[in-house]
Order: C-alpha cells, then structure tokens, then sequence
C-alpha cells in the first residue's frame, strides 16, 4: 500500500492540478474528459449505466479537489507572514481611536485640529523609519491635550487601525512591541 506524508509541498501541486481542472469544469468539453478516463479506465467497454456512475464519481472528485484547492489558497493567504496585524486588531483599533484620538484627528484619519494620520502627507513622514518611531511618537506626544494616558495595548491596536488605513496589509499575528524594529516599508 502506498502511503503518502501530507505536507504543504505535497499539497501545493495539489492545488495546481486542483486549479487546472477548475478552469476545466468551466470549459463545455469538460464533459467529454471523464468520458475518455472511463472509457481508458475499464478494460472493456462499459454498459452506458455504468459508465454514467463512472463519470459522476470522477466529476465528484474533480469538484472535491477543486475545493480543496481553494481552502488551501485561502489557508495560505491567512498564514502570510508579511502581515503586520490581524483584521480584527484594526477594527477593535478603530473602536479605541475613535474613543482617544477622533476628537482631533476625525473617525476617518482626515484631520481636522491634528494632521491627517492618512495618504500621502502621512506616509511621508513615517515610510522607510522603523515602526518604532511612529509608535513612540504617539506614545510620548499623543494624545496631544494628554500625552502618554494611553495604555499600550490599546495603542498597539490603534496602530494597527492606522497601518492598516494607510495600506499595510493583514497577517495572522496582531501588531505588538516585537515589530518596533520592522521598517514600514510597503511591497511593490
Ligand atoms: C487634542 C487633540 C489631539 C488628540 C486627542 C490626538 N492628537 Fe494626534 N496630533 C494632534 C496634533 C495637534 C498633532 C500635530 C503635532 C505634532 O506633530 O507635534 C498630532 C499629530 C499626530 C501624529 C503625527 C502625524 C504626522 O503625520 O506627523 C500621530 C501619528 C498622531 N497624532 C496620533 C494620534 C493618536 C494615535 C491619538 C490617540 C491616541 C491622537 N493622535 C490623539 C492632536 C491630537
């Protein structure tokens, strides 16, 4: 008996193939493939009844493997470990900004008696400088009418709502002290 290990770079190939067939289910000559693999498959002719079963068992696992193929892109893409923080992170941080830091900077991060924390103005002044300055900034200067009466974990949060408003993406792990040191710089 054959027995096969299951990692990712065994199940990798699968969602190639997976992904090739998918394409296939959307073409019309799609039905004729498991025809011939039926055909190929028994050593003789098949009665028309069997050969139907046989090709409802092989659309059925091209439709399995189809979704396979997709959980496992979905599965890879929630594992990326370019991420800075997690979606959840930054909606509770807009919560907490909204709280501590609208009153000055608007709901939106548009402005209004402090600068804009969005666009271009914004990155400007923070793109290519360790995370830990944007951090410190806001730790020590923030908010402006009571600098430093924010706790960690929640400015933690509000900077991942910031980054992610300002198009730095999603991760599997939520923004934190270790990422001080990571250069906010945006891949191409
Ligand atoms: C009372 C008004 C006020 C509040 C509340 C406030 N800010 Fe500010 N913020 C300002 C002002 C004014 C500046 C510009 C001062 C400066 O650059 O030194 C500023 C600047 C900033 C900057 C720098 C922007 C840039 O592009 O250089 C950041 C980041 C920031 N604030 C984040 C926050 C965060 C996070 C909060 C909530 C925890 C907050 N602010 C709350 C008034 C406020």
């Amino acid at each position: 008996m054959l027995t096969v290990t299951v990692t990712y770079e065994t199940l990798a190939p699968v969602y190639v193939i997976a992904a090739e067939f998918s394409t296939l289910v959307l073409d019309p000559a799609m039905g004729r493939i498991p025809t011939v693999l039926c055909v190929v498959s028994g050593d003789k002719v098949m009665s028309p009844r069997k050969s139907e079963r046989c090709q409802l068992r092989l659309m059925i696992g091209v439709l399995t493997l189809t979704g396979f193929g997709l959980a496992m892109s979905v599965a890879a893409r929630a594992a990326n470990s370019d991420g800075w923080y997690t979606p959840d992170q930054a909606t509770h941080g807009h919560i907490v900004f909204n709280s501590y830091c609208a009153e000055c900077h608007r709901p939106d991060l548009t402005g209004a008696m402090g600068p804009a924390l969005i666009g271009d103005a914004f990155l400007k002044t923070w793109l290519n400088r360790p995370l830990g300055d944007l951090y410190e900034f806001e730790h020590s200067k923030m908010p402006a009418n009571n600098p430093g009466s924010v706790p960690d974990d929640k400015l933690w949060t509000i900077t991942a709502f910031l980054l992610q408003k300002n198009g730095f993406p999603a991760g599997s792990s939520p923004l934190s002290a270790q990422a001080l040191s990571r250069k906010l710089a945006k891949a191409q």
